[in-house]
């Protein structure tokens, strides 16, 4: 390998090993193909009281439409033996926060916000990554841009 590109490949390894990098999944999903049949982010994507966390459907819900839709491509025929064994799909999950930061889906959803704002053009996207910057960083940001609050015990339970 020339220097040359040694050196380029070495600039660009920052955007290559970045969140940006979609994750391979376990089954080619797009939410672009799904989106524009169409359907909408809650047919699949529903948060059950208190509403906090949103889910992931199960590869029996799938096959409402793939039992007929492209059964016989190699990836339905995966996600049809998912189906039949009861296993849950193991995604790679793109959007995830430490389990110990408090997070509400409904406390934003109901403020107004966007699943976009937070997670990108999801509708546009074959593969998904996480675009967005939910670091505690993106956080604060969209918090003090909404003047919403900034105290430490709102995200975190504080010790005493
Ligand atoms: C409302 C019906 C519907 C539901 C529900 C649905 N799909 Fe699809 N899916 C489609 C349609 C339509 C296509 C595009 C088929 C084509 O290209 O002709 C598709 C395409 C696909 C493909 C690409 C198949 C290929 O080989 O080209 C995959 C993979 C896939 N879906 C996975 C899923 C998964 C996983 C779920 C559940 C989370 C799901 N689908 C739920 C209708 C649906
Ligand atoms: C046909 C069902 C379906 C529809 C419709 C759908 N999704 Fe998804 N979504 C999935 C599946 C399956 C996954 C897991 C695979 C993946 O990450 O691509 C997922 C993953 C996600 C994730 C990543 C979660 C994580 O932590 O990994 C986000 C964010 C998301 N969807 C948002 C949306 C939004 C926003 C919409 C509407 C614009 C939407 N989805 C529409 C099925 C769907
Ligand atoms: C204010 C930012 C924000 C908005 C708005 C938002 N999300 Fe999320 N989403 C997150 C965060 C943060 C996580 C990670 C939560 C965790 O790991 O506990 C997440 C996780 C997810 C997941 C993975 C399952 C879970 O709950 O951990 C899915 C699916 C998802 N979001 C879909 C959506 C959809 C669909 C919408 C719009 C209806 C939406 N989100 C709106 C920030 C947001
Ligand atoms: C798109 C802008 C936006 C982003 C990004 C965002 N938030 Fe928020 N958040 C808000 C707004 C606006 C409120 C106020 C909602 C209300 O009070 O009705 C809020 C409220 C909250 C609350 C409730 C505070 C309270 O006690 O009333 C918590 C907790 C919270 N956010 C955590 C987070 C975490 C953790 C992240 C990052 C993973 C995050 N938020 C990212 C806009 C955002
Ligand atoms: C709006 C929500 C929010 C608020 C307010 C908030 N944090 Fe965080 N904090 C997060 C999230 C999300 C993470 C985890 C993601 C990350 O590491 O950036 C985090 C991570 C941390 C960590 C661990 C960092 C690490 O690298 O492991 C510390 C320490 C911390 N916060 C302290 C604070 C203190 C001190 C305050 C008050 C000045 C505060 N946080 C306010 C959301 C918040």
């Amino acid at each position: 390998m020339s220097s040359r590109v040694f050196a380029s490949l070495l600039l660009l390894s920052p955007l290559l090993f970045s969140d940006k990098n979609p994750p391979v999944q376990p089954i080619p999903f797009s939410h672009k193909t799904h989106v524009a049949i169409p359907l909408k982010c809650g047919d699949c994507h529903a948060a059950p009281d208190p509403g906090e966390v949103m889910t992931i459907p199960s590869a029996a819900k799938c096959m409402a439409c793939h039992r007929t839709i492209k059964a016989d491509s190699p990836a339905i025929r995966e996600l049809t033996a998912y189906a039949e064994q009861k296993r849950s799909i193991p995604w790679v999950r793109v959007a995830e926060i430490p389990s110990w930061v408090f997070f509400s889906h409904k406390t934003h959803l109901d403020s107004g916000a966007k699943c976009e704002a937070c997670h990108g053009p999801v509708a546009e996207r074959d593969r998904l990554a996480q675009e967005v910057d939910l670091s505690m960083r993106g956080c604060m940001d969209c918090h003090r841009a909404h003047k919403a609050t900034v105290d430490c015990a709102a995200c975190h339970e504080l010790k005493n």
